[in-house]
């Protein structure tokens, strides 16, 4: 696995690659990489020949400082748990991705989808993520690139952007690695004590309850999300969110609706888990 830190070497390289026919898979991470991270990879390599995974905490989508220099960073661990499986690794610092500064950053702004529910709960968020994977499909130019569910309004924003900018960029699902109990991985989990682990995956059960009760018919949004909240909160969690929308746009559910999507936020300690499940309807 060769290791970019400057954009030379990487536009050079993978020009290099192309000009010999090689189909190109990019991932985008934040680091700290688990399971759910190298599945991604594993995913892009069955599709390309050669794959460039990029690891940089992006302040521009951080809306809490505290959780930006917490966010957890592990580039030698990173490095093993890769190996070889990614050819490239590109690590930049954040004077190279903002050579002028945040504020005088160009942004990509995806109207809808970056205001509505995650997006409204953490404003700018969503913009520092469409800006800065803009700036990395620019720069790696990538014939497909692959992003978690896990996180499914960032796919849906993603996917957004691609088609609207008419960017030439096959986007891959993939679906939600998890724990035997359940839990979604995540780099944030790193910040559970022993007692919130043991606790984390009633977020992932109390999301299949409400998705096995509206399998089996029942259509009371409202009092299927104040029961998921009760139960998160009385088993330690803060509820942050609960929504049921359309799985397609993220928009209220109507009668044309083909499928909705759960989506689940709640602190447990200092960290702030997600977890998303689509039901059909
Ligand atoms: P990060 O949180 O590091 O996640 C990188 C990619 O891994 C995302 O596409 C995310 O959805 C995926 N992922 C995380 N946990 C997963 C799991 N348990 N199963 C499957 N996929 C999982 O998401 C970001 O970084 C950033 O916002 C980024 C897109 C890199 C832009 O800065």
């Amino acid at each position: 696995m060769q290791l970019f830190k400057q954009l030379d070497e990487l536009r050079s390289t993978v020009a290099d690659w192309r000009r010999q026919g090689m189909r190109i898979g990019f991932v985008p991470t934040m680091g700290n990489l688990h399971n759910g991270h190298l599945e991604l990879v594993h995913q892009a390599r069955q599709h390309c020949d050669k794959v460039v995974v990029s690891i940089f905490v992006n302040p521009l989508q951080f809306d809490n400082p505290t959780d930006l220099s917490a966010y957890p960073r592990t580039l030698a661990q990173d490095c093993d748990r890769l190996g070889d499986l990614a050819d490239g690794l590109f690590t930049p610092s954040a004077e190279l991705m903002y050579p002028s500064g945040q504020q005088q950053q160009t942004r990509v702004q995806v109207p809808g989808i970056a205001e509505v529910l995650e997006g409204a709960l953490r404003p700018g968020h969503f913009d520092g993520v469409s800006t800065v994977v803009c700036k990395l499909f620019n720069l790696v130019q990538p014939d497909l690139a692959c992003f978690g569910e896990k996180d499914y309004q960032q796919l849906a924003l993603i996917r957004k952007m691609v088609t609207d900018l008419n960017m030439p960029i096959e986007i891959i699902g993939v679906p939600t690695v998890r724990a035997e109990d359940g839990l979604a991985l995540s780099s944030r989990n790193s910040y559970l004590s022993e007692a919130e682990r043991a606790i984390a995956p009633i977020l992932a059960a109390t999301m299949k309850e409400l998705a096995e009760r509206m399998q089996s018919g029942e259509r009371d949004f409202a009092q299927l999300i104040e029961d998921g909240r009760q139960r998160l909160d009385h088993s330690g969690f803060k509820t942050d969110g609960i929504d049921i929308v359309d799985a397609h746009n993220l928009l209220p559910i109507t009668e044309h609706s083909q499928a909705a999507v759960i989506l689940m936020a709640a602190y447990l300690g200092n960290a702030r888990l997600i977890d998303n499940q689509v039901v059909p309807l």
